[in-house]
């Protein structure tokens, strides 16, 4: 960790070696400002506590380190003119922190911050706090893995701010991210090394959305290394690699702080929903005919036995993916395809272990059936004929006998009355 460190913190070595000495130097040195500042009831002129708990800093980062009052509050140093001026300078970390201020700077919370002095903006010390600083690896410290959601959250949850940054996001969306596969993992099942918000946005140098979506699929590789290589192996990664933007990356079918497993049934990846994160994109009629893409895949789907049996609640036959892959998906064209034709009974094997070679001959996606499946359309269509000959025919019976009941029944009256003619 790069730090410009003034002569004396260079070689913490060596105050180690001087404990007592340099323990009697720095009590005399931030005794001065305790005299006034480890009293719980001190208030600033509105309200504010300006209590610094001597314990609580000693056992601190900084105060570990030896470090004075004044090394922070740098425009007291050698002050002298008892009291200090009621306003005092706000603290730069970055004298001693170069690499975290530069890239702070540079980022959604240090540009504003610098720029329009937006105060909301998180600085240094709403991310890590002011006098107890811990190390970032210590399991109290703020910025540690499994108290960070709560640290960011403290202002990306609150509803207030929402309304008054537009760069801020939805509050409900990051708060979204705690019943997560990742949020639960890290607050149930104690996973640190689960994703956190830093291991996805950053820390110190945040990256507006617009350049975050081009590396989403590799961060999410860093810890899901396999998938993220299927994925490349796929159309959609290897589109994605050529800078394609109207591929699928990871969030647009797992959603983004609310990723959740595929046995969730909030989940979008879940069987009841991956046809519709499909088909948002495979029923776009725009994107379907740039690349030359069939339509009619869901409702042809929809209509099959396994649409209608899932309608059904039936878990367990086939969505897109189970024929698809979900990662690594590649064109019928392609040889290592779920669905190139040699590999087709493999596919339906998964789950039909008796399917032989025909099981999977019939088209899947039947849409235009006259053209997909001749066979079948023949013995419906004589099936439609037959049945409406059938239907027909014994219509055609009835209507006859009516009339010939008629007929009986007006010649047995005009037997009965000769007359009847005549009147
Ligand atoms: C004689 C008592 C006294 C001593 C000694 C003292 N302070 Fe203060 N300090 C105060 C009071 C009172 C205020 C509140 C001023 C106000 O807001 O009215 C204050 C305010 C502050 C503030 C807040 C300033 C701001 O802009 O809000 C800081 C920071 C501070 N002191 C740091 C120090 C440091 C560091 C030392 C030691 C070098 C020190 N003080 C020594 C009494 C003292
Ligand atoms: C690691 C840097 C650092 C050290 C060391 C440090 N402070 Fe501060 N102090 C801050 C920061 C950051 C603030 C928040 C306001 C600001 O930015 O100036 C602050 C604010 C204060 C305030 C205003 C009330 C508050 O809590 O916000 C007082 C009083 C104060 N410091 C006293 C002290 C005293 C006394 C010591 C020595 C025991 C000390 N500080 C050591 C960084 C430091
Ligand atoms: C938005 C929250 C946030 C802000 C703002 C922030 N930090 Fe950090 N900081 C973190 C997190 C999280 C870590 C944990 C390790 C990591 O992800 O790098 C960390 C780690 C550190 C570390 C130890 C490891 C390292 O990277 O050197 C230092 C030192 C540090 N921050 C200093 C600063 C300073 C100085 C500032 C202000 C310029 C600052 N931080 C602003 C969140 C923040
Ligand atoms: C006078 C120099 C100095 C100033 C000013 C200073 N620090 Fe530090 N800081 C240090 C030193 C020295 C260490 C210990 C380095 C180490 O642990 O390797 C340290 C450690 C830290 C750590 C723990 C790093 C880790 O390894 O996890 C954090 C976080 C941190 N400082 C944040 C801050 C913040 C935030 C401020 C401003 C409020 C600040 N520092 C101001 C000198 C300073
Ligand atoms: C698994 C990765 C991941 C984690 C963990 C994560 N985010 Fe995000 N975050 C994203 C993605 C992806 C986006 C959206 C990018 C887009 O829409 O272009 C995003 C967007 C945001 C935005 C912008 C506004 C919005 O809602 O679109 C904020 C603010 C944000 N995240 C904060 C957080 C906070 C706070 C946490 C921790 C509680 C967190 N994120 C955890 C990936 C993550
Ligand atoms: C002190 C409050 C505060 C804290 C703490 C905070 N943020 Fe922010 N954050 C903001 C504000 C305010 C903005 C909007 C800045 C602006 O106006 O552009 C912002 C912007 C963002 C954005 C930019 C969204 C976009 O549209 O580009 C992301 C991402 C983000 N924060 C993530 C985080 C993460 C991750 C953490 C914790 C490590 C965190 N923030 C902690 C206040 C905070
Ligand atoms: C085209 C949509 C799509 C894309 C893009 C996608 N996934 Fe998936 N992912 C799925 C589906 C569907 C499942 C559920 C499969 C199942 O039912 O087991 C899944 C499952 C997962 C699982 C859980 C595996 C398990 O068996 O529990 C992880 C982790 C995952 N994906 C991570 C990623 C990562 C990382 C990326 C980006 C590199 C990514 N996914 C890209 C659709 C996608
Ligand atoms: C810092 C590492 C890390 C990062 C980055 C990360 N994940 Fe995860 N992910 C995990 C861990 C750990 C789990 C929890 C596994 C468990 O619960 O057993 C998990 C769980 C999941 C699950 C649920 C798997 C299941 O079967 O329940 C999905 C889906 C997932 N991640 C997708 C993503 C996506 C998409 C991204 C990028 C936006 C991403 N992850 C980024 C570490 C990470
Ligand atoms: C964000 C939009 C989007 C989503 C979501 C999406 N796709 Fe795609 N998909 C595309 C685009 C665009 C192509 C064309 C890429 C090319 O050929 O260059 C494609 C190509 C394909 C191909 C290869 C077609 C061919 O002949 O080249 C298949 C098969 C496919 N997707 C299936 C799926 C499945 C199954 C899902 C859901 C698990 C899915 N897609 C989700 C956009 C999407
Ligand atoms: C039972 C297995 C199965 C299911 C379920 C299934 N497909 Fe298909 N899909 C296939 C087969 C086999 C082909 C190739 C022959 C064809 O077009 O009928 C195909 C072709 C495609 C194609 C054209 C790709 C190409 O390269 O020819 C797309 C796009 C597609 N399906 C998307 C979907 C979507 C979206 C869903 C869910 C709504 C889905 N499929 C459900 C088996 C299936
Ligand atoms: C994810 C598992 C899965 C996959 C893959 C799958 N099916 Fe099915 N399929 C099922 C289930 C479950 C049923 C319902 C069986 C039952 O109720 O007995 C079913 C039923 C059927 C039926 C209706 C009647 C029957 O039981 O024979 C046909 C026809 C069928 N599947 C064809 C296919 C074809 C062709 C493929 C490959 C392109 C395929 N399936 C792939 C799970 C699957």
């Amino acid at each position: 960790m790069p730090i410009r460190l003034k002569a004396k913190y260079a070689f913490p070595l060596v105050s180690m070696l001087i404990p007592l000495c340099s323990a009697v130097l720095t009590a005399q040195e931030n005794g001065l400002c305790f005299e006034c500042h480890n009293d719980p009831g001190l208030t600033s002129g509105t309200g504010d506590s300006l209590y610094v708990d001597s314990e609580r800093y000693a056992a601190s980062v900084h105060g570990r380190m030896e470090l004075e009052c004044i090394d922070c509050h740098q425009d007291l140093a050698g002050f002298e003119d008892w009291p200090h001026p009621r306003r005092l300078e706000r603290v730069d970390c970055g004298v001693c922190h170069d690499e975290p201020m530069s890239e702070w700077e540079t980022g959604v919370h240090g540009l504003p911050a610098r720029q329009r002095n937006d105060l909301d903006a998180a600085g240094c010390e709403d991310c890590h706090g002011s006098h107890y600083i811990l190390p970032a690896d210590d399991p109290a410290s703020r910025v540690y893995p499994s108290n960070l959601p709560h640290t960011c959250l403290s202002c990306h949850g609150d509803t207030r701010l929402e309304g008054k940054h537009e760069g801020m996001g939805q509050a409900e969306k990051a708060v979204s991210y705690l019943n997560s596969a990742h949020g639960q993992a890290l607050e149930k099942r104690g996973l640190i090394v689960s994703a956190t918000c830093s291991s996805c946005h950053g820390s110190h140098k945040i990256s507006p959305l617009t350049e975050f979506d081009l590396q989403i699929p590799k961060i999410c590789g860093n810890c899901h290394g396999p998938i993220y290589h299927d994925y490349l192996q796929g159309v959609h990664g290897s589109e994605y690699l050529q800078g394609n933007a109207d591929v699928p990356i990871c969030t647009d079918c797992h959603g983004e702080h609310n990723i959740l497993g595929p046995d969730n049934p909030e989940s979008r990846v879940n069987p009841r929903q991956v046809g519709a994160v499909c088909s948002r994109c495979h029923e776009d009629k725009s994107l379907s005919s740039k690349y030359g893409l069939p339509l009619g895949r869901l409702d042809s789907y929809l209509e099959s036995y396994h649409g209608v049996a899932l309608e059904l609640g039936d878990l367990r036959v086939a969505n897109c993916a189970s024929c698809h892959g979900f990662h690594d998906i590649r064109p019928s064209s392609d040889p290592e395809s779920s669905i190139y034709p040699d590999n087709l009974a493999g596919t339906c094997g998964n789950c039909h272990p008796n399917a032989g070679e025909n099981f999977a001959v019939g088209k899947i996606h039947v849409q235009d059936e006259r053209k997909d499946n001749l066979g079948a359309w023949l013995v419906k269509k004589a099936y439609v004929l037959f049945i409406s000959g059938l239907i027909g025919g014994f219509v055609a019976f009835i209507i006859v006998d009516l009339i010939a009941h008629r007929r009986r029944s007006r010649r047995a009256r005009k037997e009965e009355d000769p007359g009847e003619e005549e009147s």
